[in-house]
């Protein structure tokens, strides 16, 4: 990325040293700011998957589910961040309310710029709430806890200031505060060998894993929502991020892989089958580290590892690198779709395993 008056220098230098180039995006200003972020009504009704949206229109429409389908959805408020945002997760779940089926937990937009992964997030809400007929044996084999917005105050930042920003907005209290270095990376502050390869730990890192372990608001409220749920017992996880195209196992944190490494393969491809059958759109399957690279305090890690989730996943939603984090609104409701369907299929084979 370049200022467009050091286009020729660049490619000038890339000429001299014979570096094959191409230009993906000739005008990312344009771009940045063509990503239309909807003006819906915030009466609670109104949502859409042609545009992004606003955390506030997100939040006000969770508010609307619960209210209108009180039988369904139960929305909870885990915690509050820094800057005073409501982390809220819905429940969706059929039948007696005094039961517990095996738990499937969603969780989107850990990092500010990946807006597509909250729009699929609330998709697949949309789905199971407004046509909960046509996930019946879903339905009826699992509870659905969603979270679409893991990062409200950097999905806020990300929609207000600054389109690329990745981590959340803690200030850390220290020196980094005066660079504008804010933020922790959740992805990399969750309690599961914590503190390993790929987490940094200064502040001004793109990874800065924070001090401690869930030392964060965000990922501590999701550490303690899983312990007040003890009774639980947590059939699968999908933490949706973007971009790349990978639909992604533990571990993280090592190259080693999870005894149960190839169970969870077969499931995964399963679930890039289900989606590549629906417009060709490929993902690769493998383990963090051997397709994309490792960090560790990841939530999926933590997730298998600490609450005894197995079918643990990070998925790396659309596109490959065109546009990368700033995938045009016509794309999300395509993606949504066959994102949903890969992770259905995928749910479906595990209810038939257990
Ligand atoms: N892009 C994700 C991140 O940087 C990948 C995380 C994969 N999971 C892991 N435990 N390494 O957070
Ligand atoms: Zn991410």
């Amino acid at each position: 990325m370049v200022n467009g008056n050091q286009e020729k220098e660049l490619k000038d230098f890339m000429g001299f040293y014979k570096i094959d180039n191409t230009v993906l995006i000739d005008d990312l200003d344009t771009l940045m700011n063509g990503q239309r972020l909807g003006r819906l009504k915030s009466d609670g009704k109104a949502m859409s998957w042609t545009e992004y949206h606003y955390m506030e229109t997100i939040f006000d429409w969770l508010d609307g589910l619960a209210t209108f389908y009180p039988e369904l959805v139960t929305l909870y408020t885990i915690g509050m961040t820094t800057d005073g945002n409501p982390l809220k997760l819905v429940k969706i779940s059929v039948g007696r309310k005094d039961r517990h089926k095996p738990g499937v937990y969603i969780d989107a937009l850990y990092h500010g710029r990946e807006w597509i992964s909250a729009s699929v997030a609330t998709w697949i809400i949309n789905e199971l709430v407004t046509a909960p007929s046509r996930y019946s044996t879903l339905l009826k084999n699992f509870d659905f806890y969603i979270m679409p917005i893991m990062n409200p105050d950097g999905y806020a930042h990300s929609c207000n200031y600054n389109r690329l920003w990745r981590k959340s907005r803690k200030a850390s209290g220290t020196w980094a505060d005066f660079l504008g270095c804010r933020g922790v990376d959740l992805n990399r502050n969750f309690g599961f060998h914590f503190g390993g390869p790929g987490s940094g730990t200064i502040p001004c890192s793109l990874i800065y894993r924070g001090t401690h372990a869930f030392s964060e608001p965000e990922t501590s409220a999701v550490r303690d929502f899983i312990y007040e749920n003890r009774n639980v017992k947590w059939a699968a996880y999908f933490a949706l991020h973007s971009y790349g195209q990978k639909w992604m196992t533990p571990w993280g944190f090592t190259e080693v892989k999870p005894v149960d490494y190839d169970e969870l393969i077969r499931v995964a491809r399963i679930g890039v089958a289900a989606i590549e059958s629906h417009r060709g759109t490929k993902y690769d399957v493998g383990s963090a580290p051997d397709v994309l690279y490792m960090a560790s305090g990841g939530s999926d890690d933590w997730f298998k590892g600490a609450a005894g989730c197995k079918y643990s996943y990070t998925i790396e939603l659309p596109d490959y690198g065109f546009y990368g984090f700033l995938l045009p609104s016509w794309e999300i409701i395509p993606s949504a779709n066959e994102t949903w369907f890969g992770i259905s299929t995928a749910l479906r084979s595990i209810a038939r395993m257990r």
